[in-house]
């Protein structure tokens, strides 16, 4: 594995990305929807595939109790890259999305009841909505929202004003916007909930990988991410939650290892980590998602930090010169992180990134699974450009005239 020092070698970087060798035509702006991988992820999920491959916490034969260490030391790193107390506080899930249920639907309908409120922002991704508004149907509980201001900066007063209303129970922050690449304020957010004697759960999807993140410093109640945003693997996620909360909370999922007895007539729970991973967990994935985050602990989150600067600010200088095209939330790029979306006057936000994919510019368009933050930003949708360490400015400038030329041949 290759060390940097403080500036990233973004040529270095993108010789590790053996998608970014064979589409050389390719403009990947669409990290922010899944990252590609580095070799050293790949290779690691191949070799143990052909190596190691056993399941795991089940055999007591050499090859399965190797796997299983494999599998804990997986987690292990988890633990340390987010600064955990404790490697049983680490669940492994299918994404953030499983993540987010698992917090509604086990802390949530065990230990809330009608009346009690959960509060979202408006900058949520849907994943941190849908199973708040599962359980207000399902307990008759309240969802109060924060909103946020024209640059999409949270309202605090927002904030201290539902807190104040007595009944919060937890608040769900986004740790970084999927859309506006807006990063709230969350470790003041989290001291003000805990004052009112509120939980709060952040959804890191886009944090990790971004930046630095400890769940101790920021004193978290529930964190969620997913392995295929910072260059890990697709189908696993991460909840961390503090020891004594999953102490409290009732399995999420029943089946095989979630268990210390089974009889005819119950069962007994095992044991955090094990009482949330029912049946079979991603092996393999969780050996990828452990070099990933190495990976990028190598690097170093200076260079990391410093480098997507320059590309945010690429970015903004890039789209803030075409005429007609309006970015939405932050006009500055030193508050982004990550991504930035806009949309064109008289252009349609699918159009514009069919014909933008025509050139092999890869963008995503549409509500990006935020439609609450889409209709306080007054649209229905919008084109989205999000980068990763393997993107250059010359890659994000070269976007510019190719969306001049969108915008020209759709108003023909
Ligand atoms: N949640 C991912 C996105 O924002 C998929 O694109």
């Amino acid at each position: 594995m290759l060390l940097f020092c403080m500036a990233l070698d973004c040529a270095a970087i993108r010789r590790q990305f053996p998608f970014l060798r064979k589409q050389e035509h390719l403009i990947y702006l669409d990290s922010a929807a899944s990252v590609q991988k580095p070799e050293c992820v790949l290779q690691a999920m191949d070799a143990f595939s052909r190596q190691k491959y056993a399941n795991v916490h089940r055999g007591l034969y050499p090859l399965s109790e190797e796997a299983t260490e494999l599998f804990e030391q997986s987690r292990e790193t988890v633990r340390s890259f987010l600064g955990a107390r404790h490697r049983d506080e680490i669940i492994f899930t299918k994404g953030t999305t499983e993540s987010l249920n698992l917090v509604a639907k086990s802390w949530g309908n065990a230990l809330l009841k009608k009346g009690d409120a959960v509060a979202l922002t408006v900058l949520e991704h849907h994943s941190a909505i849908v199973p708040w508004l599962q359980l207000k149907e399902e307990k008759g509980i309240e969802i109060v929202w924060i909103d946020i201001d024209d640059q999409g900066h949270l309202k605090r007063d927002g904030l201290t004003r539902v807190l104040k209303k007595g009944n919060v129970r937890l608040v769900s922050v986004t740790g970084l916007s999927n859309v506006l690449g807006i990063r709230p304020p969350i470790k003041e957010i989290i001291a003000e909930a805990h004052q009112a004697g509120a939980l709060v759960c952040i959804d890191a999807a886009q944090l990790v990988g971004h930046h630095p993140v400890s769940v101790q410093e920021l004193n978290c109640d529930f964190f969620a991410f997913s392995g295929h945003k910072p260059y890990g693997p697709t189908g696993i996620g991460v909840l961390y939650a503090k020891r004594e909360l999953l102490r409290s909370m009732p399995p999420f999922l029943g089946g095989g290892m979630m268990i210390r007895e089974v009889r005819r007539n119950g069962f007994t729970p095992a044991d955090a980590p094990q009482k949330f991973e029912a049946g079979t967990p991603p092996i393999v994935e969780a050996i990828g998602l452990k070099t990933a985050l190495e990976w990028i602990e190598a690097i170093g989150w200076n260079a990391i930090e410093a480098h997507e600067a320059a590309l945010m600010n690429a970015a903004y200088e890039t789209l803030g010169g075409i005429p007609g095209l309006r970015i939405l939330g932050l006009q500055k790029p030193s508050d982004a992180s990550g991504c930035v979306s806009f949309v064109v006057e008289g252009a349609h936000p699918h159009d514009l990134t069919d014909l933008l994919g025509q050139e092999g510019f890869c963008l995503r368009a549409g509500h990006h699974c935020a439609q609450p933050l889409h209709e306080r930003l007054g649209v229905s949708a919008s084109i989205r450009l999000s980068v990763a360490l393997y993107n250059t400015e010359e890659e994000i400038r070269a976007l510019g005239p190719a969306i001049a030329r969108a915008i020209k041949v759709l108003a023909t």
